[in-house]
């Protein structure tokens, strides 16, 4: 959504992408190769999976994760493939498994750790050994209380990846906050569109009246621009303490806050798929899934302290609403360009300064999408 950009931050001759990057099915394919299956990718919050054997299913493009809780309360992703004929085992979005995985084909039978457990008239079977038939592991991580699965064969460690964001944002507590609300947008738009929407405010004062009267566009900072994290802060102004319908605190704000921080909105981007909005009071985050070219799915969830969303006597629905319609007002716009960049007659065209942070989200994916070439 940000942010005051500062002429020497705006790489010189910096302009948008081609059209291919928003039609050619081809590079969607890389996109999934390189950026989505080769990095951590935010998978939700450590709370959705509470009980033991309680999973959700993941897509990404060919993949598919089961992410569960285990018998030991340890988070644990397994590949959705059956070891005997390949065929994907989970359908459903979310569910529960009572103490074992089955696959509807033929029955083979797997432990929530992954280990083959029943697979019907295979002792016949010369050799066959059940040990050498687990489903097959995905790496996960938790930070914050958000999720993250790799897909990659050979992923980097997490801990490297996501050093610069350790500790940062402690002050929030996020890892103790509780989803409140979580609703699900379609966007008839490539999925680069919102993240490159979010980075900035250059559009609030046309697109959003109601956002800039809280959050001037010019006001605020940059901490973070360049490579897979991006974003900054933008100042309230002097009347308003949060983004909600009001303009004021939907509910106390967050306990460890420093006076600056409760003056400010904070906007990042994390690399390829999450957006994290930091106010006050509570926590939004977005998660970002491609689905074709010129389409993607995005997630949003507001977080709140798990006091607030037990009280109900709040108004935390002031965030959602306000949100939502703001959301929408994103999507829409998003839409309208996804349609104007697919006509022949698009060309590249210079990024002000107040779309930095769009010109190093580029860069980085520039980069990311060739790497492996
Ligand atoms: S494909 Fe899963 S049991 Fe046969
Ligand atoms: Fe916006």
């Amino acid at each position: 959504m940000t942010f005051k950009k500062t002429a020497e931050t705006l790489p010189k001759g910096a302009h948008t992408l081609e059209r291919d990057y928003y039609v050619n099915p081809d590079i969607l394919q890389k996109e999934y190769e390189n950026l989505f299956l080769n990095n951590w990718i935010c998978a939700g919050r450590s709370t959705e999976l509470n009980e033991s054997g309680q999973y959700k299913v993941i897509n990404m493009g060919t993949e598919s994760a089961i992410l569960l809780r285990d018998e030991e309360g340890n988070l644990k992703a397994h590949t959705n493939v059956c070891r005997h004929r390949g065929t994907r085992i989970c359908e459903k979005e979310t569910g529960q498994f009572s103490k074992s995985i089955q696959c509807g084909y033929h029955g083979w039978t797997y432990g929530l750790d992954g280990e083959l457990k029943g697979a019907p008239h295979m002792d016949a079977v010369e050799g066959f050994q059940k040990t050498d038939y687990p489903l097959l592991s995905i790496p996960v991580a938790e930070w914050e209380g958000f999720i993250f699965i790799n897909f990659s064969d050979n992923p980097q460690d997490f801990d490297t990846a996501f050093a610069p964001l350790f500790g940062r944002f402690k002050d929030w507590n996020i890892r103790d906050l509780v989803p409140m609300k979580t609703i699900n947008y379609e966007v008839a738009g490539n999925w680069k569109l919102v993240i490159q929407n979010y980075c900035e405010c250059y559009h609030c004062p046309i697109l959003h009246p109601d956002l800039a009267a809280i959050t001037p566009y010019l006001g605020g900072r940059n901490d973070l621009h360049e490579g897979p994290f991006l974003g900054g802060y933008m100042d309230f102004n002097e009347e308003k303490e949060s983004v909600t319908a009001s303009g004021h605190f939907c509910c106390p704000p967050l306990k460890d806050l420093k006076e600056d921080d409760l003056k400010r909105v904070y906007y990042y981007s994390i690399f390829p798929n999450m957006l994290l909005s930091l106010h006050p009071e509570y926590v939004m985050y977005h998660t970002v899934w491609p689905d074709g070219v010129d389409k993607c799915k995005v997630e949003c969830t507001w977080l709140f302290a798990k006091d607030v969303v037990e009280s109900e006597k709040h108004h935390t629905q002031d965030a959602v609403d306000f949100w939502d319609m703001t959301n929408k007002q994103d999507w829409h716009i998003s839409e309208l360009s996804q349609l104007g960049i697919q006509s022949k007659r698009y060309s590249p065209a210079p990024y002000s300064g107040q779309e930095s942070l769009l010109a190093a989200f580029d860069q980085y994916y520039l980069g990311q999408l060739d790497k492996n070439n």
